[in-house]
């Protein structure tokens, strides 16, 4: 097992625990949690699998359970809700410990509850899919979707620590799998351009589940995602990287309906037309942008967007990006591969024909 950290200000810094067999460790995740109570937040899909090798680790304390409706389609201020609801029938206080057992949506909604309930309860992290494992279950964004932008509403709460049991991937569909990876290469692109040809390298082994390839690929990728939050926690700065290809993968999701387009494949998408628009300003070489489409491909990702959202589409829902500043989109776009930039100058008239381009590519 590797431990990471999450350096922070205060008595904030948490862990984040890596291996095969992290939940099988009892002493692991009793020593993440205060008080005497917890509410594990899973669904069913997820709990089927796993709930029980949480709960085994818990016996001395009171444990409550809560299976949430499984998809980003329930995503919402009302499940979120349901959540604090129960904790005020069971009565939980201010030294309960949430555990979010399951992906993105679980850990998204868990930690947003964590963040709101009696102004802020503790919660930890157990990501159960690769996305969750290599990216959302770090770093202390939690947020719910509105029918208007995905994570419009939520907050920055962080965990206390983060549990990955890589043998949880062993049940992943490979869809989910594939979407995990479009986070994974993610980090090369913007960080890391060793990382990057070493995907290119590994990416067989990667997609034969090798367990030792597998396990290097989440500890990188959670090594760079810790160092640029310990750099930036808030995003005011180096964090935006993160986003590359968000501001129009958010747009596709929203657009084609929650839960439809994965949300690794939106992202997938729209990192290939952040590098297009890279290309058309000269940053990156149209090399580079096939090094990239031909790693997501072998992921079986998707690298245009949906054949029916033209520009007219995007833009509405980039102009409510969340990194838009007095009205300008901002942009995460890289820097050839390895490096990345926030840029807030690109026309109009080239994030036009950067989709465009990408349209002609899928048809
Ligand atoms: P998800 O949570 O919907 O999980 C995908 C599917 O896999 C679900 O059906 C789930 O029940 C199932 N599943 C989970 N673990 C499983 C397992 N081990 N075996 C079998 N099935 C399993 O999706 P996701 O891709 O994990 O997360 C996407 C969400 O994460 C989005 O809402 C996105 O906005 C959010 N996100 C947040 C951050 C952040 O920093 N907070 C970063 C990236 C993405
Ligand atoms: N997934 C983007 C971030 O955590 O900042």
């Amino acid at each position: 097992m590797k431990t990471l950290s999450v350096a922070l200000e205060g008595n904030r810094s948490y862990p984040i625990h890596i291996g095969s067999g992290v939940l099988g460790d009892a002493q692991l995740l009793r020593s993440a949690v205060c008080g005497s109570k917890v509410l594990i937040v899973s669904n069913a899909t997820v709990a089927r699998h796993y709930l029980s090798w949480v709960r085994e680790a818990l016996t001395d304390l009171v444990v409550d359970e809560l299976l949430l409706p499984d998809g980003e389609a329930f995503k919402t201020l009302q499940t979120w809700e349901g959540i604090l609801s129960l904790l005020l029938e069971r009565n939980h206080g201010r030294d309960t410990t949430l555990i979010a057992l399951g992906g993105g949506v679980i850990g998204d909604m868990v930690g947003f509850a964590a963040a709101c309930y009696q102004r802020g309860v503790g919660f930890v992290q157990i990501p159960t899919t690769l996305l969750a494992q290599v990216d959302s279950s770090v770093g202390g964004k939690t947020a719910v979707n509105h029918l208007l932008g995905k994570n419009m509403i939520g907050a920055f709460h962080q965990p206390q620590a983060v549990l990955i049991d890589t043998r949880c991937l062993a049940t992943l569909p490979a869809r989910e799998f594939a979407a995990g990876m479009a986070e994974v290469i993610k980090y090369g692109i913007i960080a890391d351009r060793s990382f990057f040809e070493w995907l290119e390298g590994a990416a067989g082994q990667l997609l034969a589940g090798d367990s030792e390839a597998l396990t290097y690929a989440i500890e990188r990728s959670c090594a760079i995602k810790a160092r640029i939050v310990a750099e930036d926690e808030t995003e005011q700065g180096v964090r935006a990287l993160l986003n590359l290809g968000h501001t129009y993968g958010h747009a596709i999701e929203a657009e084609q309906g929650y839960g439809n387009w994965l949300h690794g494949e939106a992202v997938a998408a729209g990192m290939v037309l952040a590098c297009r628009t890279a290309v058309l300003r000269q940053q990156m070489t149209e090399a580079e942008l096939e090094r990239v489409i031909q790693l997501l491909l072998r992921f079986s990702l998707p690298v245009t967007g949906p054949r029916t959202m033209d520009a007219d589409a995007f833009l509405p829902h980039m102009r409510r990006d969340k990194k838009v500043k007095a009205g300008r989109i901002r942009l995460v776009l890289p820097i050839g591969i390895g490096n990345a930039e926030v840029a807030d100058s690109v026309t109009e008239e080239t994030l036009r024909e950067a989709i465009n381009d990408c349209g002609r590519c899928a048809s």
